[in-house]
């Protein structure tokens, strides 16, 4: 920026001197290479991919004051390439829709994913529909383990994991479930990393246009997962408009459908909302349910069988709390402190979501105090990239932040969850953008980890060694592997 665009009183931010054209060079793994950069310039800082500005925040209470404290001025979506390839652009996690319509079409999902999370169960021994698909899944997915494991010795943990979970929103969102060799379904879910690499922050198309029109195989297969994601929510979309009875709302679709119905009665409704950009929602809960579920139990998997003391551990408390005569519910959680601070590790440790979905600059008011963060001048539509693992391994706030030690999340008696340790770690966002899967996340991980702890013990194949490294992304997978399990 020239000197002269500075307000008066503001800082210019500090950041590394950029290459001309291409900007600054941020390796294959972006969370590293930034965290790097934030110990020699600070919180907030400036760097340029490609031709354009971008700002990195780091730091749990610089980021606390970008997404709560001035959360209006943080909460907008940049207007990406890629983004606009997803769900057509009318994405509600990705589209830079205004802030109006963004706010209502939140509200909506957040408000038909509560009813049909916390809707009772069909039998009187679940609490919820959650916890009775999540059981349900849990047990398919163990004697599909059971099965493979008998069949060929050992089993890819994400490719039974992944239709399981994606079975658990399917139920939700539209009332079904399918087969662990549903080729359609497989079709996208099973390659959902090809999705990420180019969701995830600092995509180089997204910000040096002429790539656009580069050959890509990694573009090529975002559009294609994009495309089969579409047309596969677009069929049973169709299915649920041909079917739909207003006395019998069966689950997330038909709620969004009875919405548009019921808007078109209310001659008071203000905000200008088609209804494809309403039922389109249900595309972003089932692609954001299915892959961050998938890829948490994935990374947790591997962790078991890494940490084998911490496997049998688990396994013990829940031995002792909730026996190995009945499956485990969410009600369990307080008796399974050691599990709960396994998840909160594991999602602090792996920081499989390095960064949030990218935020954008908004200064909604003109004074300079407002174009600001922390005393640093930051111009309007300005792309901000929020560094959730450099706070989930800053050792300001963490003992030996790379060792992976779950017992850092117990209280001194070990007997319960540190509360205050665990609002620490970040994962899911936070402020007017923080994730609204989290609590269905949450006991999703929770309640499938307890069900294959209790009836399985994952360990490695001799002879393949477990490699752990990340591949980045929006959400970042481990590679590919085979594990086995004593039947
Ligand atoms: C947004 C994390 C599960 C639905 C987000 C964001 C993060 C996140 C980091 C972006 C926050 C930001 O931009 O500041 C996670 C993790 C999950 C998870 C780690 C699992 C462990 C889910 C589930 C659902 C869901 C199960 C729905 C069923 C969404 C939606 C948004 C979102 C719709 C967009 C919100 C918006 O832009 O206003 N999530 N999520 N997520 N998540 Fe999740």
């Amino acid at each position: 920026f020239f000197r002269t665009d500075i307000p008066v009183g503001l800082r210019r931010l500090p950041g590394p001197k950029a290459l001309p054209f291409i900007g600054n060079l941020l390796g294959s793994s972006p969370y590293l290479s930034l965290t790097a950069m934030s110990k020699r310039y600070g919180d907030v800082f400036q760097i340029q991919i490609g031709m354009r500005p971008v700002v990195v925040l780091s730091g749990s209470e610089t980021v606390r004051q970008a997404l709560i404290k001035q959360g209006h001025e943080f909460s907008s979506r940049p207007d990406l390439y890629s983004f606009r390839m997803i769900n057509d652009g009318k994405s509600l996690s990705f589209s830079s829709d205004h802030v109006g319509i963004w706010r209502a079409r939140r509200k909506l999902a957040y408000s038909a994913l509560r009813s049909f999370s916390t809707l009772e169960g069909t039998a009187p021994e679940y609490t919820c529909v959650l916890e009775e698909h999540i059981c349900k899944e849990g047990e398919y997915l163990i004697n599909q383990f059971n099965t493979v494991m008998k069949a060929n010795g050992s089993f890819d943990p994400f490719r039974y994991i992944v239709v399981s979970v994606a079975n658990v929103i399917c139920g939700m969102c539209f009332g079904r479930r399918y087969d662990h060799n549903d080729e359609e379904l497989l079709s996208f879910v099973n390659i959902s990393d090809e999705f990420s690499k180019v969701a995830g922050s600092g995509y180089l198309a997204d910000f040096i246009p002429i790539l656009r029109f580069l050959p890509s195989t990694t573009m090529k297969k975002f559009l294609s997962i994009n495309d089969r994601f579409n047309i596969f929510v677009q069929k049973i979309v169709s299915e649920h408009y041909a079917t739909y009875n207003k006395d019998n709302i069966r689950d997330i679709t038909d709620t969004l459908i009875d919405h548009c119905e019921d808007r078109k009665l209310d001659e008071n409704s203000n905000v200008q909302m088609s209804d494809e950009r309403i039922v389109r929602i249900v595309n972003d809960l089932f692609g954001a349910g299915f892959d961050t579920v998938s890829t948490a139990l994935s990374w947790s998997v591997m962790y078991l069988v890494a940490y084998p003391e911490i496997q049998e551990r688990l396994y013990q408390e829940l031995k002792d709390k909730v026996g190995l005569d009945r499956t485990p519910c969410l009600s369990d959680k307080p008796r399974l402190p050691l599990l709960e601070a396994f998840i909160l590790e594991l999602f602090r440790h792996s920081s499989f979501m390095p960064f949030t979905i990218p935020h954008c600059y908004c200064n909604v008011r003109i004074t300079s105090k407002d174009t600001s963060l922390n005393g640093y001048f930051i111009p309007k539509d300005t792309c901000v990239f929020i560094n959730q693992w450099q706070i989930n391994h800053d050792p300001e706030l963490w003992k030996d932040p790379s060792s992976f030690y779950p017992d850092r999340f117990l209280t001194a008696d070990g007997n319960d969850v540190n509360k205050i340790e665990g609002e620490k770690m970040m994962i899911f966002g936070m402020g007017k953008r923080r994730c609204i899967g989290e609590v269905i996340a949450r006991n999703e991980v929770f309640l499938f980890l307890a069900i294959l702890i209790q009836k399985l013990n994952f360990l490695t194949v001799p002879g393949e060694p477990l490699d752990m490294t990340p591949e980045y992304g929006l959400t970042m997978k481990h590679k590919r592997c085979h594990l086995r399990s004593p039947c």
